[in-house]
């Protein structure tokens, strides 16, 4: 049977033509801040609908230098609970009070209802992450919302390369976003990140913060930063995998129209709410389990009789996490957290693929009610 438990990493393929660029650059000399950076960040602004763009060497790296630039010192910034700790770790990092919020379980989004709830004078902003990859109408609302208040739209577009909603390009829908390229991401480069904005004045602070505070005079240093940099030989390999970012998510939305159409909402599982003007990248398919059928079970089961992966992410949520555990409930994400799995979206998988794991998904979970019915007759008696 095929492995499809993994993610083949999609630059393997186009091996010659990096290691030939890779050989030029070395014998350039030229390792840091030249002509492929350059270019990934001309092409990258271009592709994600920004003025400006800039490399640096993660995700996180990329929050902490957008929040430091905001000022969020002593602020409060609105993060969803249900994200990559990386996002809330950033707000503190940077100085800043993350005020955790519920999610709205239809997007898996944070929820505009509590957001609104919890802005007060001392907010600085919202970030609003794209999970899994999908883009919902809610983010215009809590553009317009920020917007209202005063206060700063961080996207956390990590999942989302590619996305938009509407006219709205991922990337330029806020103040400014934040992408990662880390190795399981639909753009990679084994490490890095990306900031996308259209200020010109965020911009050349985010530069300076990511290059040690300096300054435009070479020998003055004005802010506190370190250094950021994304390297040349990254930014080569970003460069390749960005001639396949409309392919690779053409086939992660292929591969999600077969787990809508198969896994109808049913007994066993709701899908979650697609806005019809939404173009989402699907870097993992979403979907609630019935609390009925034992989710650890199932993956188990699926990873050793049929070979493809059931996940789930992010639990524990940040709020309930050691780091940050805050005595709060947000019920909404502690409920479907317990009921969501994952399905794999790569390009490891294909169309048949997809209708085997839905079909093996039907067969498992039907297994699994059954068990979980007897031991219940049982008890009551
Ligand atoms: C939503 C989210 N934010 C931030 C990050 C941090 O990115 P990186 O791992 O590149 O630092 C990730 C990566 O896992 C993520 O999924």
């Amino acid at each position: 049977m095929k492995e499809i438990l993994g993610a083949k990493p999609f630059f393997f393929r186009q091996e010659k033509y990096i290691s030939n660029e890779i050989k030029k650059t070395l014998i350039s000399g030229n390792l840091s801040q030249g002509k492929n950076i350059k270019s990934f960040e001309k092409k990258t602004s271009k592709i994600f609908n920004s003025k400006f763009s800039i490399a640096v060497n993660s995700g996180g790296t990329a929050l902490e230098i957008c929040l430091e630039a905001f000022d969020v010192k002593d602020k409060e910034v609105l993060v969803p609970t249900q994200t990559f700790i990386a996002t809330a770790n950033a707000v503190v990092r940077a100085g800043g009070k993350p005020i955790f919020c519920d999610i709205d379980p239809k997007t898996g989004c944070i929820d505009v209802n509590d957001v609104k709830k919890k802005i007060n004078k001392n907010t600085a902003g919202v970030i609003f992450v794209y999970m899994f990859g999908i883009i919902p109408e809610s983010t215009i609302k809590i553009k317009k919302l920020c917007k209202k208040k005063n206060i700063f739209l961080l996207e956390d577009a990590s999942h989302a390369h590619g996305g938009a909603i509407d006219k709205y390009i991922v990337g330029s829908i806020g103040d400014a976003a934040c992408f990662s390229f880390y190795a399981t991401k639909i753009l990679t480069c084994g490490e890095g990140g990306l900031i996308t904005t259209n200020n010109y004045n965020f911009k050349k602070k985010c530069s300076t913060i990511m290059n040690h505070g300096k300054g435009s005079n070479s020998s003055l240093f004005v802010y506190s930063g370190n250094n950021f940099r994304l390297t040349e030989i990254q930014a080569i390999i970003a460069l390749n995998q960005l001639k396949y970012l409309k392919k690779i998510n053409t086939h992660r939305n292929k591969i999600a129209k077969i787990y809508q159409r198969y896994l109808k909402n049913n007994f066993f599982y709701t899908q979650i709410i697609c806005d019809k003007k939404s173009k989402n990248t699907f870097w993992r398919y979403p979907l609630y389990l019935s609390e009925k059928i034992d989710r650890s079970a199932l993956q188990k089961i699926c990873a050793k009789k049929h070979n493809f992966r059931v996940t789930w992410m992010y639990e524990p949520l940040c709020h309930q996490q050691p780091v940050f555990k805050k005595n709060i409930k947000l019920p909404k994400a502690e409920n479907s957290i317990k009921r969501l799995i994952n399905l794999p979206t790569h390009l490891g998988v294909n169309p048949s693929d997809a209708i085997r794991i839905c079909k093996k998904l039907d067969l498992e979970c039907k297994k699994l009610y059954e068990k979980y019915k007897n031991i219940k007759s049982i008890g009551d008696r």
